[in-house]
């Protein structure tokens, strides 16, 4: 027999993309180039020579992506601006057309009754400021406060939704170390700087979101795997120490007013990350870094076993993940382990709140001879994890909300479209958008607030 367990009612139901992801248009209307368009154009650095100039093109579809999400019931969505659109040279003066476009998808997303949830920095940084350094750079980090000033002064009446960065780890250590995301670089010294230049530029945002959206509930977005000790031999568990430290709780504890965890500070100097200390760590940095904010977002895909023994080409000494059920990117599906990390973060850090800004499962599976997708596996995944979702909120996890990725099948980083994410099927060729199945069961779930099981 099926019975429905609901969600508390003011749960929030969301779906979740990026500005390069999807957006395409990527010189148009002064849009300058961004460190994934110069990555992307450089010829072996994505899978299939795979670029974002069309992506979803959804930077022209906007309208007719808002009937879909519309139709789905859609609370919220979550959203990313692409930094080059507004300050074409990094800072300074405003591409009015940039900024005009997402003005323009608010107030669409707002009389489609959705609430927008506006990520400031989802990896496009403006190629400009990479050539300064990028987020290695101090000056990037006040660059990003005025980008910041900029968007909330103009959405900031609408949005009630922030997100400063979205996972910091990701962005500095796949593009400044280990040089699989843009810039590409293999940097582990740049790779710490940007770490400290990402945090810092998100607590020197908090407040100026704040002036500028009045009530608005500001946070930061990190990558929470579920993290486990291959085995308990002492060198697994040693690595199982490194790889949190260096992946988790570099963020998550100065965060929380905690600074920098001195293990990982000890491993980092063995790594020769930091070759001169922490010297770009200057006075205030850690008290602004540990504003208070209002939630923390976790993008929680699949667990990590980790082990001390790790390929050689990985750079850096982390996680190798295997199982029985594995999504086409090659991740675990463990639903139990975002019950489990969202339950660990909150005894830990004891934050207001968290949502779920990221969950979803890569499955190519393409329209069927009726045109529809039956893509059960998503579904499934999707389902599992929400029931994990809830089993965190009866644990008395302040679990406000959940957003999949992605509504779209769209450009995957390094992966370019052969991974498809999307609760809606797009046709890269044509355009064309089809609801999946699972689509069609996530908007069922949103009407019922609840999973059927
Ligand atoms: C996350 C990213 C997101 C998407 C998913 C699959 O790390 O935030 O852009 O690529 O993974």
């Amino acid at each position: 027999m099926t019975s429905l367990k609901t969600f508390p009612a003011d749960f929030l139901w969301g779906a979740a993309t990026s500005s390069y992801q999807i957006e395409g248009a990527w010189d148009a209307d002064g849009k300058s180039e961004s460190i994934w368009d110069r990555f992307s154009h450089t010829p072996g650095k994505v899978k299939n020579g795979d670029t974002g100039d069309v992506a979803c093109d959804h930077y022209h579809r906007w309208p007719e992506d808002i009937a879909l999400m519309r139709q789905m019931g859609l609370k919220a969505y979550r959203f990313s601006i692409a930094w080059p659109r507004i300050l074409p040279a990094g800072r300074g003066k405003v591409n009015q057309a940039g900024l005009d476009f997402y003005s323009r998808l608010v107030d669409g997303l707002l009389e489609a009754g959705i609430d927008p949830m506006v990520t400031l920095f989802h990896w496009d940084l403006p190629q400009i400021l990479e050539d300064e350094g990028g987020f290695a750079s101090r000056t990037t980090a006040e660059a990003f406060v005025e980008l910041t000033d900029v968007v909330s002064r103009k959405l900031g009446d609408r949005v009630k939704f922030w997100a400063t960065h979205n996972e910091p780890a990701v962005h500095a250590y796949l593009g400044y170390a280990m040089g699989v995301h843009a810039p590409g670089l293999k940097d582990y010294p740049k790779a710490a700087r940007c770490t400290h230049h990402l945090l810092l530029s998100h607590g020197w945002a908090v407040p100026v979101i704040r002036a500028n959206s009045a009530g608005a509930k500001v946070g930061m977005v990190l990558n929470v795997g579920y993290s486990q000790p291959a085995s308990h031999s002492p060198a697994d568990m040693e690595a199982y120490r490194f790889g949190q430290g260096m992946w988790l709780r570099w963020f998550t504890d100065p965060l929380y007013g905690r600074g920098y965890p001195g293990d990982t500070v000890a491993d980092f100097t063995a790594l020769g990350a930091l070759p001169n200390g922490l010297d770009f760590v200057q006075p205030g940095d850690m008290a602004a870094i540990a504003t208070p904010t209002d939630y923390l977002g976790i993008n929680y895909y699949a667990r990590h076993l980790t082990r001390a023994e790790i390929p050689e080409e990985q750079n850096l000494p982390v996680e190798v993940v295997q199982s029985d059920e594995m999504t086409d990117i090659g991740w675990e599906v463990f639903p139990e382990g975002l019950s489990r990390v969202l339950t660990q973060l909150y005894l830990t850090y004891h934050m207001p709140a968290l949502y779920v800004t990221e969950n979803g499962a890569s499955y190519a599976t393409p329209p069927s001879a009726d045109g529809a997708v039956h893509d059960e596996r998503r579904t499934s995944y999707l389902q599992r994890h929400l029931a994990a979702c809830q089993r965190a909120i009866e644990a008395g996890v302040p679990l406000k909300g959940y957003f999949c990725w992605s509504l779209f099948d769209n450009f995957e980083w390094a992966e370019g479209f052969d991974q498809r994410f999307g609760l809606i099927w797009v046709d890269f060729a044509t355009q064309q958008r089809i609801l999946k199945d699972s689509a069609l069961w996530y908007s069922r779930t949103i009407a019922l607030n609840g999973v059927l099981a």
